[in-house]
């Protein structure tokens, strides 16, 4: 980065500011999640496909990511905004929201009651208006809302991890024989072949395997003690951005697949004492 560049590096807000913006967060995920979840029809259509014709949008998932852009940017029209469904748009303030405005549509077409809402705000000095990186971004505050299950888990960096106000602690969790392990597969046909043989050579090591579906609620459930350890190569950012900081904020390990900075390329969460006994079985 150059002098210039680095003078005008954003600065992350302070304590007061981020209390405020998680407030935010929360208060909009809450109505979208109200949208979603008062407002599924009883058979929800499929509006259209993206990367693949299992990976789907309904018309629910456009109109929760709308309500979302729509609320957020009135609060804050400087930010940048980064959504699963409309992509990225350039803010001023060096801050970008990262929004899944239904994860886990799946569930939600299937009337599965695991869905949530989940909203992130993250500072990337380094890529500043350009889309955020999750490889050099620090997400600031993350709130994801689970409207079936009425559970709302919410986390500001250095300030902590909580579902509905309770502080959340990780496990060490226990030995790998004995750990309970989610994972998710993405929706490219080649990918999943390659993660089938991954789940092949790891069931056998584990408690068990869940795949719950919902990257968000996966990585939320590290956070509660709920599962051991969760693992998935392919996410997008939306997916994780809000959920990585409740779990690391209770204090779980979250790493890629090589033990840096999580990302597409992969996103392992565990207790400390665990993580990298996972770590070493993705390795083999
Ligand atoms: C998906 C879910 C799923 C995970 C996929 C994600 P979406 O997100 O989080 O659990 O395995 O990789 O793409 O498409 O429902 O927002």
């Amino acid at each position: 980065m150059t002098a210039d560049a680095a003078a005008a590096a954003p600065v992350a807000p302070d304590g007061t500011a981020l209390r405020e913006l998680l407030a935010l967060a929360e208060r909009t995920a809450r109505e979208a999640g109200a949208l979603i979840h008062d407002g599924r029809p009883s058979r929800v259509e499929v509006a259209a496909t993206k990367s693949s014709p299992t990976d789907v949008v309904t018309a629910m998932d456009t109109a929760s990511e709308a309500l979302i852009l729509e609320r957020l940017t009135a609060a804050r029209p400087q930010d940048g905004f980064l959504g699963e469904e409309t992509g990225h748009r350039a803010g001023t303030s060096g801050l970008t929201w990262v929004v899944d405005p239904i994860d886990g549509t799946v569930n939600y077409l299937y009337g599965i009651r695991a869905y949530a809402v989940s909203i992130a705000l993250v500072l990337d000095p380094v890529r500043g208006a350009s889309e955020p990186d999750p490889a050099s971004w620090q997400p600031l505050v993350g709130c994801v809302h689970d409207p079936a299950g009425a559970e709302t888990w919410t986390a500001v960096r250095g300030g902590g991890a909580h579902l509905d106000g309770r502080a959340l602690h990780a496990e060490d969790g226990p030995e790998l024989a004995g750990a309970l392990v989610a994972t998710g597969f993405g929706y490219d046909a080649a990918r999943r072949a390659e993660q089938a043989a991954v789940v092949a050579r790891l069931l056998p090591r584990v408690r068990d395997l869940r795949r719950i579906g919902t990257a968000s609620l996966d990585l939320c459930a590290v956070a509660a003690g709920r599962v051991d350890a969760y693992y998935e190569r392919g996410l997008k950012p939306w997916d994780f951005a809000a959920a990585l900081l409740v779990a690391t904020e209770a204090g779980a390990v979250v790493t890629g697949f090589t033990g840096g900075a999580p990302g597409g390329e992969g996103l392992l969460a565990a207790g400390p004492a665990l993580h990298p006994e996972v770590l070493a079985a993705l390795a083999s």
